[in-house]
């Protein structure tokens, strides 16, 4: 069975960040943004705006061009690293597109690499049947992980939406040709937002520890005011605070992550046409994720893939994480740059590590 891909769509919210917006509130220029970065404006939720409004929005623009109907799909596949909900958002999206037959949505956590990771699964879904129709969206909301008084990251990051839709096919118009996936988690330290709760805990934990193994000397359970004593009305557990978790702010070593991408983005993509039979000079598009345009430059020379046939919208939203890819793409096609039966090489890379590379046919 084959795949391929029949619609995209997006969305980003309405407020707009300049660099010199940015200026106002950390040490930076407009220009020392666009010169290392190839950034000029980001998007930023706010208000009503939700990842999931914005999620649904690029959902039903991808199910409106692929002209299939919500009721159609078999799989949503939500690529997110900073959902509403903890458990998930997929299901709500799933619900606000009025899928009447319960069909599976769940979260995809890769960072940047998250659109490609849930483009294969959505493929994979596919090949081993019982699967049709599959709507694969990117969204991200780093802006709620910045810390906007550090100008090494609060620059880079911008919020957006971006989706299409994946469906079954005969084998001869199968449209994804190779790829090729990875992690490495010795690189976590170079970009990450980790849970504060491993620090609170420490000490919270003794005194959870400490009335459990009392409980279980005594052999005798707590009365109920005194577990209400020791827990504490709110949940506390003896003075300390609630536990609720929380994340630190996005930690990046920009300079190895930049390192990283160079050295593997290339790699991959390579590897990836190897297995389609390709080759950089062989392609009609190079789309990588948008995070830096040093970057994007740096690969594309790497593949020998002159800069008319590099998509790059990094200048107007910039580094949009799981969003970037299909947002970037769907500009692409309504533009009628991308056209149908162009060929084009699709990398993310982020946090994790993660990074990865599809061979995709429009
Ligand atoms: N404005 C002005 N000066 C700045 C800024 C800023 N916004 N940020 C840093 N500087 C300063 C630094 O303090 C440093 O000053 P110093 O030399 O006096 O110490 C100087 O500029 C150079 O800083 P570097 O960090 O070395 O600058 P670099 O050229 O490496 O650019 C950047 C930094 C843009 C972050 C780059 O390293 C990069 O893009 N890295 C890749 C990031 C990336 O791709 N992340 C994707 C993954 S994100 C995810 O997965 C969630």
């Amino acid at each position: 069975k084959g795949c391929k891909l029949v619609g995209c769509g997006s969305a980003v919210p309405t407020l707009q960040v300049s660099n010199d917006d940015l200026a106002k509130i950390v040490d930076t220029s407009d220009e020392w943004i666009a010169v290392r970065t190839g950034i000029r404006n980001r998007r930023v939720i706010t208000g009503k705006d939700s990842l999931t409004t914005l999620a649904v929005e690029a959902a039903k623009n991808a199910l409106q061009m692929a002209e299939v109907d919500p009721d159609d799909l078999d799989l949503v596949l939500l690529c997110t690293s900073t959902p509403d909900d903890l458990f998930g958002s997929a299901p709500q999206i799933q619900r606000a597109l009025g899928c009447k037959r319960n069909p599976l949505a769940y979260d995809i956590t890769a960072a940047c690499s998250g659109f490609v990771l849930g483009l294969i699964s959505a493929a994979c879904y596919i090949r081993g049947g019982g699967f049709n129709n599959v709507l694969v969206i990117g969204a991200d909301a780093l802006s709620r992980h910045v810390d906007w008084t550090d100008r090494g990251t609060c620059i880079l990051f911008g919020d957006a939406a971006g989706a299409v839709v994946v469906q079954a096919c005969d084998s001869e118009d199968d449209g994804l040709f190779g790829f090729d996936l990875h992690s490495d988690g010795d690189g976590q330290r170079f970009v990450l937002s980790s849970s504060l709760e491993n620090k609170l805990c420490a000490s919270f934990s003794v005194e959870i520890e400490l009335i459990f193994t009392q409980c279980r000397h005594l052999n005798a359970s707590f009365k109920e005011n005194e577990v209400d004593h020791a827990l504490g009305s709110n949940g506390s557990v003896l003075g300390f605070p609630p536990r609720r978790s929380s994340y630190s702010c996005i930690q990046m070593n920009g300079t190895e992550v930049f390192r990283f991408a160079v050295r593997c983005v290339p790699q991959s993509i390579e590897s990836a046409l190897k297995k389609a039979g390709l080759t950089g000079s062989s392609i009609d598009w190079l789309l990588l994720h948008q995070a830096n345009q040093r970057i994007i430059d740096a690969v594309a020379t790497r593949l020998e893939v002159p800069p008319e046939r590099v998509i790059s919208n990094l200048a107007n939203y910039g580094n949009t994480s799981a969003a970037s890819i299909p947002l970037a793409l769907d500009e692409a096609v309504r533009s009628g740059k991308v056209q149908s039966g162009h060929t084009i090489a699709a990398a993310g890379f982020g946090a994790g590590l993660t990074w990865g590379s599809a061979i995709v046919r429009w």
